[in-house]
C-alpha cells in the first residue's frame, strides 16, 4: 500500500510551490503595510502541508539532540549524515517505509544504554531500504542486526480477510507473494546502501525460522502487515526482549492487525503476561507525518522504570521515592 505520508511528503517544501509560497509571504508584507486588508487565509492542505513540516523538524531534532547517542560518541553531524543515507535508501530503493521511520527507529537505538547488552532485530524488509538504514546504527552501535524474512513476499497462508484503516479510511487486501526481496538482491542492496558486516540474516517462514533466536534483544521492529505474522514475531521476540525493551511496527493503523496487543487471553496463553498495549494503536504515533508507527514497551516492574506523578497514588503513600520519568530501557544486564 502506498504509505500516506508520501502525500504529505509531495506537497510539502519550499520547490513543491514556490508560486503559494511566494503569495503567502507577498500577504503577509500585505497585511502588514495595511492594516485592515484581509490576507490570504491557509487552505486545508495548506496547513497539513505547514503541519507535516513541523513534525518532520520535531523528530529531526529528537534525533539531533545531543544526549541522543552522546554514550557512544555519537555528534550531530553523524546523525545529519545518517538522515541524508535514510532519504536516500528509501528514494532510491523501493520502501514500505517513510525516512522519517527511520529516523525515529534509530533515536530509539542510540538511546539504549551501550552496557545493556542484546541484538536489534527487524522482521520485514522487502528490498532492505528500512534493514539497510538500521544497520548503519547498529554498526555505530556494535550490535548486530539480525534480518528476518522469508525473502519469498508474504506468506502463501495470507488471510483473505479485509484490512481496515478507519484513520486513513482505506481498507484492502494483501495476497501472497507481495513485497518480495530476494535474499542475493537485499544483501546487494544493503552492501550499497547499508552496512553489510552489521547484520545476520535469518531467512525463511516465521513460525520456522524464528525459533532460531536465542539471544537477548535490545530494540524490535517489525513491519509484516498481518495478523498471523505479527503473532509469530511476538511468541520469538517478546520473550526474549530485555525489560524496558521497545517493540516498534509500522502496522499501527490496521486495526486488524493492532489488535493482538490489547488481546489478553492470547498473551496469558501464548507468553503469560498480560496484553502490553500498543502506543499508537488506530491512528499511528507523530501524526500527520507518520501515521502506520507505534511502538509497545516491555515493563514488568513498573515501579523500577517508570517516575510517580501528584496525580496519580502510590500504596506506600505520597511521593516517596519520586523521580522524573525514564526514557530509555532499564539497565539490569
Ligand atoms: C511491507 S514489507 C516490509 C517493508 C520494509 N520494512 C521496507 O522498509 O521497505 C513486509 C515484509 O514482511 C515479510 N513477511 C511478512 N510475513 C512474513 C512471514 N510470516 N514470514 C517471513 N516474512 C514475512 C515479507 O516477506 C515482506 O518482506
Amino acid at each position: 500500500m502506498r504509505r500516506p505520508e508520501a502525500v504529505f511528503e509531495r506537497m510539502g517544501g519550499w520547490a513543491a510551490n514556490p508560486r503559494r509560497t511566494m503569495a503567502r509571504a507577498l500577504n503577509r508584507i500585505a497585511g502588514k503595510l495595511s492594516p485592515g486588508v484581509p490576507v490570504h487565509s491557509p487552505t486545508r492542505a495548506e496547513t497539513e502541508g505547514e503541519a507535516h513540516r513541523s513534525m518532520e523538524r520535531v523528530l529531526l531534532e529528537g534525533l539531533y539532540d545531543d544526549a541522543i547517542g552522546a554514550a557512544y560518541g555519537i555528534g550531530r553531524r553523524t546523525k545529519e549524515e545518517w538522515v541524508d543515507r535514510f532519504r536516500r535508501n528509501t528514494t532510491e530503493l523501493p520502501s514500505g517505509t517513510y525516512w522519517l521511520a527511520h529516523a525515529v527507529l534509530a533515536r530509539e537505538i542510540l538511546k539504549i544504554p551501550p552496557e545493556v547488552a542484546g541484538d536489534v532485530v527487524e522482521c520485514g524488509c522487502y528490498k532492505g531500504a528500512s534493514t539497510a538504514s538500521l544497520s548503519i546504527v547498529c554498526k555505530a552501535v556494535g550490535r548486530k542486526l539480525l534480518v528476518c524474512d522469508s525473502f519469498e513476499g508474504l506468506p502463501s497462508e495470507v488471510e483473505m480477510r479485509v484490512h481496515h484503516y478507519p484513520h486513513i479510511q482505506v481498507y484492502g487486501y494483501y495476497q501472497a507473494g507481495m513485497y518480495a526481496g530476494n535474499l542475493e538482491e537485499v544483501r546487494s542492496n544493503i552492501a550499497r546502501y547499508g552496512e553489510l558486516e552489521a547484520c545476520r540474516f535469518v531467512p525463511g517462514f516465521y513460525a520456522e525460522s524464528l525459533r532460531e533466536l536465542r539471544d537477548p534483544i535490545v530494540f524490535a521492529f517489525l513491519d509484516v502487515d498481518l495478523l498471523t505474522s505479527t503473532q509469530e514475531c511476538l511468541k520469538a521476540i517478546w520473550p526474549l526482549l530485555r525489560e524496558g525493551g521497545l517493540i516498534y511496527t509500522d502496522d499501527s493503523c490496521d486495526v486488524e492487525v493492532v489488535r493482538i496487543w490489547f488481546d489478553g487471553p492470547w498473551w496469558q496463553q501464548e507468553l503469560g503476561e498480560p496484553a502490553p498495549g500498543y502506543v499508537g494503536s488506530g491512528c499511528g504515533l507523530y501524526s500527520p507525518t507518520l501515521v502506520s508507527l507505534g511502538y509497545a514497551r516491555r515493563v514488568t516492574r513498573p515501579e523500577e522504570s517508570y517516575g510517580r506523578v501528584p496525580w496519580l497514588r502510590y500504596p506506600e503513600g505520597g511521593l516517596a521515592g519520586a523521580r522524573l520519568p525514564v526514557e530509555s530501557i532499564g539497565c539490569d544486564s
